[in-house]
Order: C-alpha cells, then sequence, then structure tokens
C-alpha cells in the first residue's frame, strides 16, 4: 500500500540521522549467497537448556497468563538481585532497585530516552555496538566518539578526561560494554576503578553494559558497581549467558531514584515482559543448574576463541587478544583490499563466508572485520579453510 507522500516529511526528524542496522543489512546481503557460512550475528548456536524450557512451558500450562509487575516478577527480580551480589558482590534491592527487560536492548533504549535531553552529549568509546549510537541519535543527543583503536580498544582515563574537559557539562553518560561487542576486550579490575576514580569527579552516569560478563575467560568479570554504584546503571541479561535471545529478557539495575524514572518509559513502552519468558529466566540465573549451563558454554566458546585466534593471526590479522564475548576483532593484514566493507564483500562472494565490516562499529573500526565465534567448531574450521583459501589467492603484489 501506498503512502500518502507528505506524512512522510513529518515524522521524526532524527530518524533521519539514522540508517537501518548496517550489521542486519549486511546480513540480508550475504544472505543470498549459496551455501555461505555467516559468522555475522551476535547469535549462540546452542539451544535453551532443557530445565529452563521446562520452566517456559509449566508457567503457561500453569495459566501464568495475566500482567506481570511493571517491573517484572519479584521472583525474577530476587533471582537477578542473587545473581549479581553472588558473582559480582554488587548489592540491588529487588523491589526497588531491578527492572526486567524485554532485552538488554529495551534497557538501552528505556536507560537512554530517561536520561536524553536533545542535544546532550553522550561519550561512546567505539568501536561500539551500534544500537548505542542510534537510539542517542534518535533521542536527539550528540555522540562523542572515543576512538580507542589505539589503546587496544580500552578506554584510559586520559582518553576519557581529555573528552570532559573538552566538552564539559554538556556530557550527561558514558557508554560501558564490558567484556565488548566487537571486540571481545574486557577491562581488568584496575581499569574499572580507575575510570571510576575519574567519573566520581562529575555528574556522569554510567550505562555499563555488562551483558557478556558471564563469558569472561582469563579474569572474573568486575562490574563497574562494584566502584560507582551510585552513578551507574549496570545492563545484563540472559541472551549471551544462556543462549536464550529469542526469549528477550534483560536486566537493569541502578540506584533506586533513578531506576523508578526509568521504570516509567518502560512502563509506557512495554508494560512488561512475558510470563513465561520471566519464568525462564528465573529458573537460568536463580539455579544451580543455570549456573552449569553457563559454565559448559563459556568453555566451548573458549576453545573456539583460541582456535579462530590462532588461526587468524597466524594468516597475518592482528588481532587484540579478546577476553570475553564471543567476537575476533580482526585488522585486515597489508596487501588485501583494505576497506573492509569491500573485503568482506569480496570474501563472501569469492569463497562463501561472511564477516562483518569493522566500520559499521563506528570510528576505529575502519580497517578491521568482526567474527562472531558463536557457532560450531565445525563450521568454524571450514570457515577457517575459506579464509585461508581467500588470503592465499587475493594478495596484491
Ligand atoms: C553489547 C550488547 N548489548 C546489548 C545487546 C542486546 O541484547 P538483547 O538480545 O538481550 O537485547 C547485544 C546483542 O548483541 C550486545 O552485543
Amino acid at each position: 500500500m501506498e503512502v500518502k507522500p507528505e506524512l512522510l516529511q513529518s515524522l521524526n526528524k532524527n530518524l533521519a540521522l539514522v540508517g537501518p542496522s548496517a550489521i542486519r543489512a549486511f546480513d540480508v546481503e550475504v544472505s543470498a549467497i549459496p551455501n555461505i557460512i555467516k559468522l555475522t550475528l551476535g547469535e549462540p548456536d546452542f539451544n535453551v537448556p532443557e530445565h529452563i524450557k521446562q520452566a517456559a512451558i509449566q508457567s503457561i500450562i500453569d495459566d501464568d497468563s495475566h500482567y506481570a509487575a511493571s517491573n517484572g516478577t519479584l521472583a525474577l527480580r530476587q533471582a537477578a538481585a542473587n545473581f549479581l551480589q553472588d558473582r559480582y558482590q554488587v548489592n540491588y534491592d529487588a523491589e526497588s532497585e531491578i527492572i526486567v527487560t524485554v532485552g538488554a536492548t529495551e534497557a538501552i533504549y528505556a536507560t537512554l530516552t530517561t536520561i536524553l535531553n536533545p542535544d546532550d552529549k553522550i561519550i561512546l568509546p567505539t568501536p561500539i555496538f551500534p544500537l548505542y549510537i542510534a537510539v542517542g541519535l534518535v533521542d536527539g543527543a550528540q555522540p562523542v566518539y572515543i576512538n580507542t583503536a589505539a589503546t587496544d580498544f580500552i578506554l584510559t582515563p586520559d582518553l576519557l578526561k581529555a573528552a570532559i574537559a573538552e566538552h564539559g557539562d554538556a556530557i550527561k553518560a558514558v557508554v560501558l560494554n564490558f567484556p565488548s561487542n566487537p571486540t571481545g576486550v574486557t577491562y581488568s579490575d584496575e581499569q574499572v576503578k580507575a575510570l571510576a576514580d575519574v567519573l566520581r569527579e562529575t555528574s556522569i552516569i554510567v550505562i555499563s553494559d555488562e551483558i557478556y560478563s558471564e563469558l569472561s575467560y582469563d579474569n572474573d568479570h568486575v562490574s563497574m558497581a562494584k566502584y560507582l554504584p551510585e552513578q551507574t546503571i549496570v545492563l545484563n541479561g540472559v541472551s549471551k549467558s544462556h543462549a536464550m535471545t529469542g526469549y528477550r529478557i534483560g536486566i537493569l539495575a541502578g540506584p533506586a531514584k533513578l531506576v523508578q524514572k526509568i521504570a516509567m518509559i518502560h512502563q509506557f513502552t512495554i508494560t512488561t515482559a512475558s510470563n513465561p519468558a520471566m519464568a525462564a529466566a528465573t529458573e537460568a540465573l536463580g539455579t544451580e543448574a543455570g549456573r552449569q549451563d553457563t559454565l559448559d558454554m563459556k568453555a566451548a566458546y573458549r576453545q573456539r576463541r583460541d582456535f579462530v585466534y590462532e588461526q587468524m593471526t597466524s594468516l597475518g590479522f592482528q588481532v587484540a587478544k579478546p577476553d570475553g564475548a564471543f567476537y575476533i576483532f580482526a585488522k585486515i593484514p597489508a596487501g588485501y583490499l583494505q576497506d573492509d566493507f569491500e573485503f568482506a564483500r569480496d570474501l563472501a562472494n569469492k569463497n562463501g563466508l561472511a564477516l562483518i565490516p569493522g566500520s559499521s562499529f563506528g570510528p576505529g573500526g575502519e580497517g578491521y572485520v568482526r567474527l562472531s565465534y558463536a557457532a560450531a567448531i565445525e563450521t568454524l574450521q571450514e570457515a577457517m579453510s575459506r579464509l585461508t583459501l581467500y588470503m592465499k589467492e587475493n594478495k596484491n603484489d
């Protein structure tokens, strides 16, 4: 059906600032290639463990079919509070300091929309999960990108201080995401503490996206809330820890008075998450079996990371060793197509392997590709054979 053309002129003008997700657009483009291996989306290949599925099924059988409390069932909020306390030694009151969201995605939207006024500035260390850029722009804010490529994809206190000195009180918020999508890099206890020390002197709100916290390989994850609870909104969830992306359950935690404000946007947009999904997430976060699921998945991811890291570095890719999440962010070696979109397209078309062009993640991602190793080891082996062949046959003289 055709829309009356004038209507399109009067929509939210900020939408013109953002295109559709570059990652999804590229994924759709390469999906048309026959026999393609796609290591594109951040989508775990595991099925949801049986006891978690049963919890969702039981919720349906029990006619658990009415609106839950807007901030989520108390059982899940309590399980989330216990999880955060047990795993990261941070204390939140289940009743007043936690919201169950529809994926971390909704937590990002609700938090940014609560915080930002038009023309506020938001610090985005890049490369970054592009949703932060899109939602910030739609909310009318101005992103302040800090390119972290030269500091091994770590936001250093000096880089942060320089941005604060330049932009002053216009800065409302900073987004941190660790372990990081797209780089897999994470922050040590000292690094988290050093950033907290800088931010404590300001009124900047920290949005600490820790959705990959349970997939930290070499060191225990340290939450930003350990050092700066009064200024931090922590985002987490079960999408990555329990391969539950389709269940759409996220967790948001922060100081009560700030969380109450975010709860308003949450209520205006989604009312509450769905009961069967919340029952499943309660099982995932609140049981010993759920904890074991994550440990098993993490062991498999670690093996895959080691394999892909070793293969790609030996092909000449420069990779900041990923300590977490399930991504490898690799610099295209000299002697090949250097534009990351051209390289990724060429690789997909000639050898049937799809990776995401790094510039989709903002400044600092140019000349890189992101590989998601949340795929079976056999798939990764075949992917590396295809990449090896491509690198052999496409080097410029
Ligand atoms: C850093 C980061 N935050 C949030 C999300 C969204 O998570 P969810 O599927 O729970 O909405 C993702 C998904 O890829 C992510 O990588």
